[in-house]
Parts: C-alpha cells; structure tokens; sequence
C-alpha cells in the first residue's frame, strides 16, 4: 500500500522527506519515477498532469496538498474517489497575515509613503481614517474567510461577508447569493476575495462588480485584495476601474495565468501590488502532518475530514 505525491511546481521530495518520517512503514512514491500502480492507495496532490491519476485501481483517496481544489477539478480524467483539502491552523494563520496585513497597508496608506520616500517629498498629512470607518467585505466566508474577518475585527475594521449560503456569524454582518450582493458591495471600502474557483464564480471579480463598490468611503475610493484564484477575476475590468479611478488600488496574489508573464501591465501599475501567490503556501511540515493524520484516520476505519463535495465544486 503506498502514497503516490503528483505534484508539479514543488519541491517533491522536500514532501517525501515530510511523508516518509511521518508515515515510516508506507512506501512514498512520486510521478518521476517507476512505481507499482496497484499498489498506490492514496495520492497527496498540487497541480497533477492531466490524466497522470487514471489507472490507479486500488485508490481510495486524493488529498489536496492545498486548501483549493480546483486544481483536482480541473482534471477531466480525476478517479471518482473522495477528494479532501487542507485545513490546517498554519495556512488559515498565513492567510490572516496577508489579508490583515494589505488592509492595513491601504487603511494606513502605505503605498502612498512608499512613493513619498523615492520622491524624498515629506507631506504631512491630518487626514487619517480610523479603522472602525473603513467598511472591509470578505466575498467568502469560509475557514479562511471567517478567521481573517475576526482579525480584522481585533483592528477595529467594519467587517462584513458574503457566501453562498446564509450564515449567523456573532459581529459579524452577512449576505449571501445574488440577492445578497448589491447590498454587500455598496457598503465595501475594501473587498477581500477568499472564494474558491468553481463554475459559478469564474470571473465574478469583473466590471459589474467593481461598479458596485462603495465610493463613498473613507479611504476615498475602493480597493481590492485577491488572494483566492487568479481565475475569480478579469484583469482587463481590474485595470480599467484602476485607470478610471473608480478602484483605488488593487493587492493580487493570484492571476489569470501563473506565472503572471512578463508582459502583464499588472506588473508595473502605480495603483497594484503583485505577490507570487503565496498568500498563504502549504508549508510542508504542517500539511504533511494533516494528510498523514487523515491517512492514519482511514487505516483505522474512521471517516475522512475536509471531504469537498464534486457537485459544488469546491
Ligand atoms: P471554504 O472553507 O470552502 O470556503 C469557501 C467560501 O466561499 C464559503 O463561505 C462558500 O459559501 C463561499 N462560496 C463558494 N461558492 C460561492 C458562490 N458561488 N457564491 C458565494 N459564495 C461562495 O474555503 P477556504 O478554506 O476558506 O478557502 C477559500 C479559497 O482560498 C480556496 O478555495 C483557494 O482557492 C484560496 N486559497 C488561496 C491561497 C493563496 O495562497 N492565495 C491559499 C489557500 C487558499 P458557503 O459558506 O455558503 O459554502
Ligand atoms: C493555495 O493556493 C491553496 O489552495 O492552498
């Protein structure tokens, strides 16, 4: 019985190290190599080739080696197994970080300091929004959009969510659906993006969207945070509020293509910070550790956790 890692893009065998010290008595075998293909029982993936999953008869389980799953999905020839993602405390922390962190940077506008210094230009400015006047709206209430939406709290923000379905979360003011968003937008001075990319929300970060901001703010315009998939969002429609001023600014850690090429205006526009997407990277100790524990739950005849549901997608 073995674990085969199918991953492109990583370092895998920094992720064998990690699986066979927790897993001692199961053979950990990748893709670039021979392996008995009976014999692989589970497989932990990031980005697998297309296909390279079929013809495995004896799988019982997939893991996602990240929180998303759209990357499993988008394999038309993925074994009908069940499929499981992280959700581990060390990538929710990472996430609160960057997401905390940007809507500090615009709350406190440091990318306008920033430009300030390369000039040498010293402009005092009185005019400094309190954190309890700048309304955030998280598209995305999930593991990860709940926890930085409490962070946010902890900084006074004026936080608010919105998912698919109705939720009650204590402080916390919430819409849900189509309906849902006209009214969530409107009261958005900076929109944070943790939704998972599905066939429903491909391209809902587009111009219709931006148009619903809040202009009214007090940061004097909307901004935008996307740290959920690059595929959430039209970068033209981004770039166009930008250069109409209708956006203020916008943080993307994730893009219509990977890596961002080099051509890309996003890369050099005064108004958008570009980050690698590592918002939040599966560190390979604390992930490992997830799946090896999920592996040992199976082996024991116990139910698998974080199972996501083929239908939704996510
Ligand atoms: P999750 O727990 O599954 O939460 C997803 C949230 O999105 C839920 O609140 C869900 O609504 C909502 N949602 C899904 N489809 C929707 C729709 N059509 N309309 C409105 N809301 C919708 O996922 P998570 O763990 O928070 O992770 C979210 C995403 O973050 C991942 O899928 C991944 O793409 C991204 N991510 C990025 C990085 C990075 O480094 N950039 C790292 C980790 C994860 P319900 O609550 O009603 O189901
Ligand atoms: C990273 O993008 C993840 O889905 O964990």
């Amino acid at each position: 019985m073995s674990l085969l890692l199918a991953m492109t893009g990583w370092h895998v065998e920094d992720w064998r190290a990690r699986f066979q010290a927790l897993l001692p008595d199961m053979p950990i075998v990748t893709l670039g190599e021979p392996f008995d293909r009976r014999a692989v029982h589970y497989v932990a993936s990031w980005k697998h080739p297309e296909g390279s999953l079929a013809g495995l008869p004896n799988l019982a389980a997939v893991f996602s080696l990240g929180a998303g799953v759209d990357h499993l999905f988008a394999d038309t020839r993925l074994p009908e197994v069940p499929i499981a993602r992280v959700v581990d405390p060390d990538l929710t922390t990472r996430m609160s970080e960057y997401v905390v962190l940007h809507c500090l940077r615009y709350l406190r506008q440091q990318p306008r300091y920033d430009r300030q210094q390369i000039d040498k230009s010293w402009e005092d400015d009185r005019d400094q929004p309190a954190a309890r006047s700048v309304r955030v709206g998280i598209m995305g209430l999930g593991e990860l959009g709940q926890d930085a939406a409490r962070k946010l709290q902890v900084m006074g923000f004026d936080v608010a969510g919105w998912s698919r379905s109705a939720k009650t979360v204590e402080g916390l003011a919430t819409f849900a659906g189509t309906e849902g968003m006209t009214a969530f937008l409107a009261r958005t001075d900076i929109l944070v993006s943790l939704l998972p990319l599905t066939p429903e929300t491909r391209g809902t970060i587009n111009a219709t969207l931006l148009a619903g901001l809040a202009q009214d703010g007090r940061l004097g315009g909307p901004f935008l945070i996307n740290a959920g998939r690059g595929g959430l969002q039209v970068e033209a429609d981004i770039l166009a509020a930008l250069d109409a001023g209708t956006l203020k600014g916008a943080t993307l850690d994730v893009f219509e293509i990977e890596p961002l090429p080099a051509d890309s205006p996003l890369w050099t526009h005064p108004a958008v910070t570009v980050t690698p997407h590592n918002a939040a990277m599966s560190e390979p100790e604390a992930i490992a550790t997830l799946i090896s524990a999920q592996i040992r739950r199976l082996e024991a005849g116990e139910p698998l956790e974080h199972v996501v549901d083929p239908t939704r997608g996510y």
